[in-house]
């Protein structure tokens, strides 16, 4: 990208017909006139950050893996760290299908129902040791940073523990669209969920940032034709993965 776009009468204008050029720049339109030059940005803008919330702004993402750990040794699943990686991002019963299918194992609808419930009351007892000094280093001052400049800021999680966990933080007010699982019908990697916090926001996907840790999550901002930052390696397929 060059920093500016510059448009300039063109020779060929200045004689014969007088024309001018129509763009939409930005979202805004200009119309462009021989003799008149028209100097406009082509910097990115930003005006908008959306936020993935496990293992990006606190690692949670260690105790959905302890959680899954219980159930899996308790029902003799197989269970791994690598196994683990898939999950991120992905539905607590999507999430349990990956396992039961890593274990040759099928369930009943009930089961598979009551199998999530439990892994999520393993969850919830881990959640409780949940304080603001569990946010990722760098994650309040960024926060901090970002209201300075007037940029909104979204939460856009597939947990549904998404709010209890935000609460513990002490971060629930800093947002000014909380979406979780409950708030859209397709999870990640559908872009649904990006998508309706820009628009929730009132921002055009091309001023949004969202950042993500799971390559689900990636491909769901992506898809929302917003600039992905992606957070450690399963997220390496971001814009900018970091
Ligand atoms: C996040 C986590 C996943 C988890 C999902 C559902 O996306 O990265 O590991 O499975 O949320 O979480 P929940 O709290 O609703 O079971
Ligand atoms: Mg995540």
């Amino acid at each position: 990208l060059k920093p500016e776009l510059q448009i300039n009468d063109h020779p060929e204008h200045q004689h014969g017909h007088e024309q001018s050029v129509r763009i939409i720049h930005k979202g805004k339109p200009y119309t462009i006139k021989p003799g008149n030059p028209v100097t406009l940005s082509m910097r990115p803008e930003i005006n908008a950050v959306i936020f993935d919330l496990d293992g990006v702004i606190t690692d949670t993402s260690e105790y959905h893996y302890l959680a899954w750990k219980q159930l899996a040794d308790e029902m003799g699943y197989t269970f791994s760290r690598e196994i683990n990686e898939e999950l991120r991002g992905i539905g607590r019963l999507e999430s349990l299908d990956i396992i039961l299918d890593a274990s040759g194992v099928t369930l009943s609808v009930e089961e598979r129902f009551n199998q999530g419930e439990l892994k999520n009351s393993y969850y919830k007892e881990l959640l409780k040791s949940i304080t603001p000094e569990n946010l990722l280093p760098g994650i309040r001052d960024f926060i901090d940073e970002l209201k300075e400049h007037r940029i909104r800021i979204a939460l856009a999680s597939a947990s549904r523990n998404a709010p209890e966990v935000i609460k513990r933080l002490g971060i629930e007010n800093d947002f000014d669209v909380v979406m979780d699982a409950g708030a859209v019908e397709k999870g990640k990697p559908d872009p649904e969920i990006f998508v309706s916090a820009a628009e929730k926001l009132n921002v055009e996907p091309e001023f949004c940032v969202g950042v993500e840790d799971a390559a689900a999550g990636i491909m769901s901002i992506k898809s929302a034709g917003i600039f992905s930052v992606g957070i450690g390696p399963a997220a390496a397929e971001a814009d900018w993965a970091i």
